[in-house]
């Protein structure tokens, strides 16, 4: 049985010939509406082919901004304009001129979760579940890896054949996961096996039994033999876990990591922005330009 707000969503999406994109962040009855789930670069994908006439992205801003980018004739909207992400504003232009003048040969790579402007500085973009095949695959030595430190250290020990240059960047939520809050849960569960994302900080990842992207956690779990997990990373992914998994367990640091901007898209938001078309995400066309190069380049290493 759908509820009157579901029901109001779904018929509005018809007739708007609208589409709902959720990462796996968003709360539940989110995701369990969306026509699309997935990690930051399935999302960019599916925003990039998109032939809905309005994609409602559930996310936070740079997600929204990305998807306007990749696909710029479309209406972008997102339920909540100011959910944000934090560490897509930790890096600085000057930084990036002042190793560009060091390196003449240096690639800025640009994790997604970064401003437009970011974007249109760096030479390629990356997500969590591309970026050590991407820095493999550039011709260039000397690396800037923005704006998380934690990722580009996940990189660095993967391609030691190369300089990557570290900033000082990251996750609020996926660097304060406690290190001794997932040690006890191995005590407590000493046969789960410990899935990371790679914006943690190296103690956890140097522990941990895979380490990947949401989607990439995702898909590890439920491909495995084994029935018990411990999970870092933000806590919404426990439901795609459950669901595709109903006879596993999983756990996560008592301290649950909870990113508050990406629970601002809730059913309520959802539903009002559907309603009047508000929350419409712009960049100009010159940032589009600029800032396609870099995401285009990433869909195209990616392959
Ligand atoms: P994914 O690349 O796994 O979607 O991660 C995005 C994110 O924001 C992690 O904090
Ligand atoms: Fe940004 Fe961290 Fe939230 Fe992901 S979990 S959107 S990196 S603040």
């Amino acid at each position: 049985m759908k509820t009157d707000i579901q029901s109001k969503i779904l018929k509005l999406k018809k007739e708007k010939n609208a589409v709902i994109l959720a990462h796996y962040y968003t709360p539940d009855e989110v995701q369990a509406i969306a026509d699309f789930v997935g990690d930051s670069f399935y999302l960019a994908k599916i925003a990039k082919q998109s032939q809905a006439d309005i994609i409602v992205f559930c996310g936070v801003s740079f997600m929204g901004e990305s998807a306007k980018i990749l696909n710029p004739t479309k209406k972008v909207l997102m339920p909540d304009i100011t959910a944000d992400c934090a560490m897509a504003h930790m890096a600085s232009p000057d930084r990036i001129a002042e190793l560009r003048a060091i390196y003449p040969d240096l690639a800025v790579v640009c994790y997604i979760n970064s401003t437009a402007a970011l974007k249109s500085m760096s030479d390629v973009c990356v997500t969590s579940s591309n970026a050590v095949k991407i820095v493999n695959a550039l011709p260039n030595q000397n690396i800037f890896f923005i704006p998380d430190k934690n990722l580009g250290a996940f990189v660095a020990a993967k391609v030691p054949s190369k300089n990557v240059i570290l900033n000082d960047g990251c996750c609020p939520i996926h660097a304060k996961m406690s290190f001794e809050e997932v040690i006890k849960e191995k005590k407590l569960h000493p046969t789960a096996l410990v899935l990371t994302h790679p914006e943690c900080e190296s103690e956890i990842v140097e522990i941990s039994d895979y380490v990947g992207s949401t989607a990439d956690i995702i898909k590890y779990a439920s491909a495995s033999d084994c029935c018990e997990f411990i999970i870092c990373t933000e806590e919404g992914v426990n439901y795609k876990l459950v669901t595709e998994n109903p006879g596993k367990r999983f756990y996560f640091p008592s301290t649950r990591p909870c990113c508050k901007d990406m629970k601002l898209n809730t059913l309520e938001a959802l539903l009002e922005v559907l309603t009047t078309e508000k929350n419409e995400i712009t960049v100009s066309e010159e940032l589009c330009r600029s800032a396609s190069i870099p995401l285009d380049r990433m869909l195209e290493l990616a392959k």
